[in-house]
């Protein structure tokens, strides 16, 4: 295994590159945050109003709300844009942004569609920009440290990669936010919400890209009641004053999944699962041992073995690989979670941006793996709807995904 590129920091560390975040909803908010952790500069934030925009810089400690994307643009100090805004407006800024010269990070799912995210690709190629997608799972440490068990051979081969993403904050029909519109979420919703990480993490734990699925979606509320004013992501207050809805978009998914090594997988997507707020779990089974994550309990890997006693690893940068020791932040015993993968996720991203653009194989995901991610939802819609087995249509110029082990992670 080479040494990793993550804790890199570029020729320009981050305190000396300015940022701006479009969007200051529950994940925006978290973006910021990180970026401060890191010593970034953060400019400003663009948010669905220049009022809101305002009322939201003010409640974050930040400089300035910017009164459009152009106004944002126009802030030279702003090399960087976060694009954390509802799903159909990612194509459209991230064009823009880097249209005017910008580094970019989006948020997941890269696009609503595959012709978008294609196009992404191609004009940040085009641009020499650094281009980064916010699959911020990849880096709680113990999942970078899985990565690099796979890749050096400690599990043996793959064979099977078994796993769930659960949520319930969708469960009630008085249950509602922007993801249930299909134009403003996808026509995908909890494969493109939630599903979108699983099937990132489970070909970045392996090294293997998804060749074709079989799924399998429902809706089991087929009707709901959207409140008349706005609500927050992951809101349990209920409105009085609601408007009936037909729900066309998949409360669950069970997807089977074939690997480009001939593994075997499966996993079940849901946003209704009663008391699971977010639990997302993968076991991949090598062919000499197995791993297993669960991301309600973060810090711990358990190591699966036939001929001797199974172990738990608890995330210690101390035992772990050089990529896994480069995403922890503090020691053993200290829990780290979900906001210290955006903090470990950025130091990567921002390595590169301190050089002036992206290394040949970035330490992070990139728009190219985005677009992979968005090809496979394609393939689970196209399997859902015709009932049989569905192969991933990669067009031939997609950049091939980095095999384990060869990107020096
Ligand atoms: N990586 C993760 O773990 C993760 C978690 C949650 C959400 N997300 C992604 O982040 C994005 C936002 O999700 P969220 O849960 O924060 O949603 P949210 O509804 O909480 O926030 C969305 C924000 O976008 C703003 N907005 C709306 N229209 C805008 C416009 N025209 N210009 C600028 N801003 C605008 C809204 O004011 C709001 O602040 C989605 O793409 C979602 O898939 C990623």
């Amino acid at each position: 295994m080479r040494a990793i590129p993550l804790a890199r920091v570029g020729v320009r560390p981050p305190s000396e590159i300015g940022a701006a975040v479009i969007g200051s909803g529950f994940i925006g908010t978290v973006h910021v945050e990180a970026l401060r952790r890191l010593g970034v500069p953060v400019h400003g934030i663009l948010g669905s109003s220049p009022d809101r925009a305002a009322q939201r810089a003010r409640q974050l400690g930040l400089p300035r709300g910017y009164g459009s994307l152009a106004e944002l643009l126009a802030d030279d100090r702003v090399e960087i844009v976060h694009v954390t805004s509802p799903n159909h407006l990612h194509h459209p800024q991230v064009l823009e942004i880097l249209e005017a010269g910008r580094h970019v990070v989006c948020e997941k799912p890269l696009a609503m569609t595959a012709d978008e995210s294609a196009e992404l690709v191609e004009c940040a190629a085009r641009s020499g920009k650094v281009n980064a997608v916010n699959f911020n799972i990849r880096f709680y440490p113990l999942n970078q440290h899985a990565h690099e068990l796979v890749a050096s051979g400690e599990l043996g081969d793959v064979r099977l990669v078994t796993g769930r993403y659960f949520q319930d904050w969708l469960l009630l029909e008085t249950d509602w936010n922007w993801r249930l519109e299909p134009d403003r979420g996808g026509a995908l919703r909890a494969v493109g919400d939630i599903g979108s990480h699983w099937l990132d993490l489970a070909t970045f734990i392996t090294g293997q890209r998804i060749t074709s699925v079989m799924a399998d979606l429902a809706t089991f509320i087929p009707t709901r009641r959207q409140p008349s004013g706005p609500v927050e992501t992951f809101s349990t207050e209920r409105s009085t004053e609601t408007v009936e809805r037909q729900i066309a978009t998949e409360d669950t998914a069970a997807i089977l999944i074939r690997f480009e090594n001939g593994a075997r997988g499966s996993v079940a997507i849901s946003q209704l699962s009663p008391g699971r707020k977010n639990s997302l779990q993968y076991e991949v089974d090598g062919s000499s041992a197995a791993a297993f994550w669960d991301s309600e309990q973060p810090d711990q890997l358990w190591i699966g073995h036939r001929d001797r006693p199974n172990e738990i690893l608890i995330r210690n940068p101390a035992l772990m690989g050089p990529a896994g020791q480069a995403a922890a932040a503090l020691p053993a015993g200290h829990v780290e979670g979900f906001a210290d993968t955006f903090r470990a996720l950025f130091r990567a991203i921002y390595a590169d941006v301190g050089n002036g653009g992206p290394t040949e194989n970035p330490g992070y995901p990139t728009f190219a793996e985005g677009h992979d991610e968005m090809l496979v939802n394609d393939a689970v819609a196209a399997s859902a709807r015709d009932g049989r087995w569905t192969d991933v249509a990669r067009a031939p110029i997609a950049r091939p995904m980095v095999a384990a082990g060869e990107d020096g992670r």
